[in-house]
């Protein structure tokens, strides 16, 4: 495993991280996720992500109790939460968003369901239209001044109200944003390639970035319609199958149609080869995988080994099939 700066911070992550969405507290018993939260780690993954809304809480509650029934040191591994959608269904007003209460709340009941003591990464899972940044600023900030969080950071905010978050911290002498979590896959690139540009340079961000396989597709398991024992067919994710309708979902399936071909005329499984191109950009800090089986996570875990296996031509070749 690599480790990689979390942008400009002194934080090494390793460079495939695992999450808990859709998976812990939901599709994936107890003792599964034992077992892939040890594979991860035996592998030299270093952060776990979660979120205060991923089953409720519940995911973040077996993380928990994972990772202190296979006693990781405390001082080996980084765990995030994040705060936005809240923890219940249907939120009360104080319950959800990125006011200083619910910022504040928020974070001690991550501590507890994570059983620990401080969160490494604190994440703002979407932006706020009802709160005003410089209160959330300020929150994140008084947090890290608590000890409670060691880095903030952002998920899909636009880049201008990231900026505006750095600007706010500089004239208060706060602490800015360290990173963001973007979704990023062959078939979504934008965000993290252009509009976040800024971001790398000047601010020194790191990139935490999600989903990529695209929940699955890339894998190839839904090119002939949707399997019974897929996320796509979970209940409450039904949704996703929203990106495989109309025009557009056809345009979707097709270039992962493409890309899976080409991982089979290399001899690849697609799972790594499309992870391995994530981590072709050093924007990227940390890929934050998903599986929901042992298996999974153990092909996935290949990706590193096929980041140089091909050469320049082939990689372009990729991209050209999935744009
Ligand atoms: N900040 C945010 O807004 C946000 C949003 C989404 C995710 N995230 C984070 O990012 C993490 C990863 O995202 P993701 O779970 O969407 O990643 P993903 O890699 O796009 O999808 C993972 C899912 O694909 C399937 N899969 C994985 N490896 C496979 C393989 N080798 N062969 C066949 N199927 C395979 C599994 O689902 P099935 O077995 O059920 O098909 C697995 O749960 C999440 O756990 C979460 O921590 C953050």
């Amino acid at each position: 495993m690599q480790y990689r700066r979390l942008g400009s911070s002194g934080l090494h992550l390793s460079e495939l991280s695992f999450g808990a969405w859709v998976t812990f507290g939901g599709s994936v018993g107890r003792g599964e996720a034992r077992e892939l939260i040890a594979a991860a780690w035996d592998a030299g993954i270093n952060f776990f992500d979660n979120a205060e809304t991923y089953a409720n809480g519940e995911a973040e509650r077996v993380m928990g109790d994972v990772i202190a029934d296979l006693r990781l040191p405390r001082d080996g591994y980084c765990v995030s939460s994040k705060v936005f959608f809240g923890a219940v269904d249907k939120p009360r007003p104080t319950q959800k968003g990125l006011s200083r209460k619910h910022v504040h709340d928020a974070c001690h009941a991550a501590l507890k369901r994570l059983r620990v003591d401080y969160l490494d990464l604190y994440f703002c899972h979407r932006p706020d239209p009802d709160a005003p940044i410089a209160e959330t600023v300020f929150a994140m900030d008084a947090l890290i001044r608590q000890g409670k969080v060691l880095y903030w950071g952002t998920s899909e905010w636009p880049a201008d109200a990231i900026l505006d978050a750095h600007a706010i911290a500089r004239a208060h002498g706060l602490q800015p944003p360290t990173m963001e979590q973007p979704q990023y896959n062959l078939l979504h690139r934008e965000r993290v390639e252009r509009e976040y540009t800024p971001l790398y340079r000047q601010y020194g961000m790191g990139t935490t970035t999600w989903s990529p396989l695209a929940s699955g597709l890339l894998t190839g398991k839904y090119s002939a319609g949707v399997p019974a024992d897929s996320r796509m067919a979970r209940e409450g994710y039904t949704w996703l199958q929203r990106n495989l309708q109309g025009d557009e979902g056809a345009r979707r399936l097709e270039r992962a149609r493409r890309f899976v071909s080409i991982a089979r005329e290399l001899g690849v499984d697609p799972a790594p080869l499309a992870i391995a191109w994530c981590l072709r950009n050093q924007d990227v800090s940390t890929v934050i995988l998903g599986a929901s089986r042992v298996e999974q996570l153990q092909q996935n875990l290949v990706a590193p080994q096929l980041v140089s296996r091909f050469d320049p031509d082939i990689w372009r070749q990729i991209e050209a099939a999935t744009a």
